[in-house]
């Protein structure tokens, strides 16, 4: 099928998520930073070897950097930041419902933050800006940490009620549901690399967590359809990964095979009857080896230090999306890129970043797989888990002192893009 541009009624926006942009949260991840930020500060020396440490190090390196606080303030100030979005031609906007705020204390849901998000979302359909909700995206109640998170299965029923709790008071107004964030890089940062709240490193302990947060999806799945009368929709955001062998052995191809089943294939093929999109994001390529670290050999993902890369290091390669896209499309259901971006603080690669990877998908269009949208991370610049605030992934530059928004010289170009619906 032969195109001429992107379909008409193809969404258009940026990401965010409440913990990153918001500004005053107080959950499992506020009292981690207090208690990690001097350690993190001083193990930065680990990105020494990245071509962006000359000018990342004096932030990467200051305790600061690792604390939310007020991030982007964007709890305040959301109305100037969807002005900016509109401005820059989207049509649809991806944000988080912190669950912290909607419900501090167990039980006791706080009627002014329902409020609040009740007028975020009308701020977004005022604009033109189509809500898609994501329910929990990585940050717990202080009370849901302190009886142990998603490695307790109380925690689902908990989080369903929370659910119950925002269909019930703003639901009305929402059609594109997404209840987990990417399961598996939760799971997988906080229980089995350990670099996430609350720092396990045990793979049974991962495989139990990531269980609870897939049933918690199908089970939020089926409340969301109960629920309503007008069409919802509900796909989960899925980070699935394009791996590379390390080497071209045979060994390195099994350890590929093996990893990519178990990180990627097998939850995502899960949740098979329980979606209705799905929720893709991609970043870079993952080079996938089998081999030994510190006496010990197991499968491990290798980043090649000589690629192409971002100011975090990650590998660039736009053909990427292009072979997750076709991999997830065996699922055949619509196909929305709910996060894709780069962290580049001088705006010298995200342009090229963003156009490239739209002619991968454009690529995938034309062979009938059927994208419905794409969603840049992040329309803001923001405070980007345990790496802090150094990372820039924003279409809009935030200084982080006058709290100014700046529009970058890419946004404007994805601006031109989505005007002509092609690139
Ligand atoms: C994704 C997360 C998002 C952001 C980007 C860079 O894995 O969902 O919150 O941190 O990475």
């Amino acid at each position: 099928m032969q195109m001429s541009g992107f379909p008409k009624d193809f969404l258009w926006g940026a990401s965010t998520s409440s913990h990153q942009v918001e500004g005053g949260n107080r959950n499992d991840w506020s009292e981690w930073e207090q208690e990690h930020a001097a350690r993190l500060a001083r193990e930065a020396v680990k990105y020494e070897k990245l071509p962006s440490w000359p000018f990342i190090s004096n932030q990467a390196t200051d305790p600061q950097n690792y604390i939310s606080g007020r991030a982007c303030d964007h709890y305040h100030r959301y109305e100037e930041d969807f002005d900016i979005a509109k401005s820059l031609g989207h049509n649809a906007h991806r944000f988080s419902i912190e669950w912290s705020r909607v419900e501090p204390e167990e039980g006791k849901f706080d009627e002014r933050e329902i409020e609040h998000y009740r007028n975020v979302i009308k701020a977004l359909r005022t604009r033109g800006l189509e809500p898609f909700v994501t329910l929990w995206h990585w940050t717990l109640p202080l009370w849901v940490r302190d009886q142990g998170g998603w490695e307790n299965k109380k925690t689902i029923d908990d989080f369903l009620k929370y659910q119950s709790y925002v269909m019930r008071t703003i639901g009305s107004d929402i059609r594109f549901w997404i209840p987990i964030n990417e399961p598996t890089i939760y799971s997988g940062l906080a229980y089995a690399i350990g670099w996430f709240p609350p720092c396990v490193k045990s793979l049974r302990r991962t495989s139990r967590v990531l269980k609870n947060l897939l049933t918690a999806h199908r089970k939020a799945y089926v409340l969301l359809h109960q629920e309503f009368q007008h069409p919802v929709f509900v796909g989960s955001a899925h980070n699935v990964h394009y791996n590379v062998p390390a080497r071209n052995n045979f060994i390195d191809y099994l350890a590929l095979k093996i990893f990519e089943y178990i990180r990627d294939l097998r939850p995502l093929y899960s949740l098979r009857g329980y979606e209705d999109f799905i929720g893709l994001n991609y970043y870079f390529r993952d080079h996938v080896a089998f081999a030994g670290v510190g006496g010990r050999y197991g499968i491990i993902d290798i980043k090649n230090p000589n690629n192409h890369v971002s100011d975090l290091g990650w590998d660039i390669a736009p053909e990427g999306i292009y072979h997750v896209l076709k991999k997830v499309a065996r699922r055949k259901l619509p196909i929305y890129i709910t996060e894709n971006g780069i962290a580049d603080a001088h705006d010298e690669k995200r342009e090229l970043f963003i156009r490239k990877h739209l002619q991968e998908v454009k690529k995938a269009l034309e062979e009938g797989i059927d994208v419905r949208g794409y969603f840049y991370w992040s329309l803001l610049d923001n405070f980007e888990w345990d790496k802090g605030f150094w990372p820039r992934f924003g279409l809009v530059e935030i200084d982080y002192k006058t709290l100014e928004r700046k529009i970058r010289p890419s946004a404007y170009e994805y601006k031109k893009i989505i005007e002509e619906r092609s690139l």
